[in-house]
């Protein structure tokens, strides 16, 4: 069901992959709102992806690649929407995560800090180049809503998460920092959004996803947040509803974050 939420909005969503990932149905859900998008990835992830099927389905959305690393990529990308616009935007949704480290399978007493650094880069610097090249080129309207998709493992250990826990929690940082700033220079608002274990590839990707997404399942109340689910709560965050929250790592997680022990828990480890 569609509120116009979005009405008259403009936003830039990063991330959608294929119809699994978060960021797609972000796209799908702020275009039934009302928004009007840009749609960007790595070059290398509009070559192997199907996001043209996307932006096809969400009234012909201007693809831009843009590595979100590269600050040249960044500033193309915001000349190019802003020409696309003939102005500035109302959100952006940064939805990108990769570890070489998690790729290779590296044991976390055995990472490559090579790898470490780029995971660091590419997971949470991005979002910091992403919002500083914003701000340099006036790009964000005021009331303006920027979000990131975040995990637990940023405040606790999970086996496996490896080196993206760290990058987790300075994205986490990143968004309070950023939007202490950003809530002074233009009153836009920056968070995190902590999803539950949603199947897509970079979540599958992280060894052991099977068990943990069980797990969390039964460890949270109302189950785990889906995809949907999530796209929803990107919505609210962009729209008008919530432009007083800013600076939070907003958990979305079917109260998983908050259960020391459900009864499906108990149940099943009785059974076993
Ligand atoms: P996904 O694999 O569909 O999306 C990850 C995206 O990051 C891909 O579109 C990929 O092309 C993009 N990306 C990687 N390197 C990039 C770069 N250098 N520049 C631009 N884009 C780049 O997976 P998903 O799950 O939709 O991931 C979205 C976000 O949600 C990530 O931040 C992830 O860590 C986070 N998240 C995912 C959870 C899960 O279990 N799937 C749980 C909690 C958070």
């Amino acid at each position: 069901m569609a509120f116009n939420l979005l009405k008259g909005k403009k936003g830039i969503i990063f991330g959608a992959l294929d119809t699994k990932s978060i960021a797609w149905k972000a796209a799908l859900r702020a275009h039934e709102e009302g928004a009007q998008l840009v749609l960007s990835n790595a070059p290398i992830a509009l070559r192997m992806g199907t996001i043209n099927e996307l932006a096809k389905a969400v009234g012909g959305a201007p693809v831009i690649g843009a590595d979100a690393t590269s600050l040249k990529d960044l500033e193309n990308l915001y000349s190019t929407t802003q020409e696309h616009f003939g102005g500035g935007v109302d959100f952006i949704l940064h939805s990108i995560g990769m570890s070489p480290n998690v790729r290779k399978g590296k044991s976390y007493g055995d990472l490559s800090y090579e790898y470490f650094q780029k995971t660091l880069d590419v997971s949470a610097l991005s979002f910091h180049k992403m919002m500083q090249v914003a701000e340099k080129m006036n790009l964000m309207n005021e009331w303006g809503s920027i979000l990131g998709l975040s995990y637990i493992a940023a405040q606790r250990t999970y086996p496996d998460y490896s080196d993206m826990a760290q990058a987790k929690a300075v994205l986490e940082s990143i968004a309070r920092s950023y939007g202490y700033r950003f809530a002074r220079t233009n009153k836009v608002r920056v968070n995190t959004i902590s999803q539950s274990p949603t199947v897509t590839t970079a979540g599958t990707g992280v060894g052991g996803f099977d068990v943990f997404y069980e797990y969390s399942e039964k460890m949270s109340p109302l189950g785990n947040a889906t995809a949907d689910d999530c796209a929803n709560y990107i919505i609210s965050l962009f729209s008008d509803l919530t432009r007083m929250v800013t600076m939070q790592n907003l958990m979305h997680d079917g109260g998983f974050s908050s259960s020391g022990m459900t009864e499906e828990m108990i149940k099943d480890l009785v059974k076993k």
